[in-house]
C-alpha cells in the first residue's frame, strides 16, 4: 500500500493534508526518512510518523456475536474470550467496546483504531439498542427517568435513553442508550428498583446483529456495511 493511503485510513487526514504533513515532517520507514507519500509499504515495515509507530496491516473489520460466558478481553485466566471464538494471529484485534460476560449479543471486532474511537467516544452520540428481560414490568414513571436520565452513582446523570415495551406485560424491553458506561443499562434498571435477568445488544449505530449470525459466530462486513462505516464515521467526525 502507498505511504500516503497508510496514513489517510490511519486518520491523520486526507491525502492533500498528508502531503502537506510530510513536507514538513518525514515519515520513517524502516529507519529511512521519507517525505514521499507514493513509497510502498509492506505488513512488516516499521512505519514511524509524528512520533507515533503506525501499523501496516490492512483493517479488518468482523461484526461477531457474542455469547454469554466469554470475556471481552485479550486473555482470562477463568474464561473463554472473545478470541476463543476469533482467530487473532497477530493479537492486533480488539473488541470495540465491551459487553459483560453474561450480555450476549452484537460486538465490532476491528483493528482500526480511528473506527473504535468514533463509534465510542461519548462526544459522538451513537445508539446502542439492547433487548432486556426484566425482574418485572416497567411503568411510564420508569419511561420518563431514563429520558430525563438517571442518577447511576457517576459523577454525571446518564444521558437520555429510550424505553420501549418488547411485549405486553412490559417485561421486555428495548432500550436505547447513546452512552457505554460500565453496566450501564444493568446500573439504570437498578436505579429504577428493577433488575436485569437478560441483556442482549441488538445494534450499534447502523450495525444491526442479523438473525442468520449465531451466537459465537463472526462475519466480515459486508460491501454495504463497509459503506455504512465510512458514512457513518465521516458524520460521526464532523458532529
Ligand atoms: N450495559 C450493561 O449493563 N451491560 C452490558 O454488557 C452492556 C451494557
Amino acid at each position: 500500500m502507498r505511504l500516503d493511503k497508510l496514513l489517510a485510513d490511519r486518520g491523520y487526514g486526507t491525502r492533500k493534508e498528508i502531503k502537506k504533513l510530510l513536507q514538513k515532517n518525514s515519515a520513517i520507514i524502516n529507519g529511512v526518512p521519507t517525505k514521499d507519500g507514493s513509497a510502498k509499504v509492506v505488513v512488516d515495515d516499521r512505519v514511524e510518523f509524528l512520533g507515533d509507530v503506525i501499523s501496516c496491516e490492512s483493517m479488518i473489520y468482523y461484526l461477531f456475536h457474542k455469547p454469554a460466558g466469554c470475556v471481552c478481553a485479550n486473555e482470562d485466566a477463568l474464561h473463554p474470550t472473545i478470541f476463543h471464538y476469533i482467530p487473532n494471529p497477530r493479537n492486533q484485534l480488539f473488541s470495540v467496546g465491551r459487553l459483560d460476560i453474561d450480555t450476549e449479543g452484537l460486538l465490532l471486532i476491528t483493528n482500526d483504531g480511528v473506527l473504535a474511537h468514533n463509534l465510542l467516544s461519548p462526544r459522538h452520540h451513537v445508539d446502542k439498542v439492547y433487548y432486556a428481560r426484566l425482574d418485572h414490568a416497567i411503568t411510564e414513571a420508569d419511561i420518563q427517568a431514563f429520558q430525563a436520565g438517571l442518577d447511576i452513582g457517576d459523577d454525571t446523570n446518564t444521558m437520555p435513553a429510550d424505553l420501549s415495551p418488547a411485549n405486553e406485560a412490559g417485561d421486555e424491553i428495548y432500550v436505547t442508550i447513546k452512552e457505554g458506561r460500565y453496566h450501564q443499562v444493568k446500573r439504570m434498571f437498578e436505579a429504577r428498583g428493577n433488575a436485569v435477568c437478560y441483556l442482549k445488544r441488538m445494534s450499534m449505530g447502523p450495525f444491526v446483529l442479523d438473525d442468520t449470525l449465531p451466537a459465537g459466530s463472526y462475519r466480515p462486513l459486508t460491501p454495504e456495511e463497509m459503506e455504512l462505516l465510512s458514512d457513518y464515521t465521516n458524520q460521526s467526525e464532523e458532529s
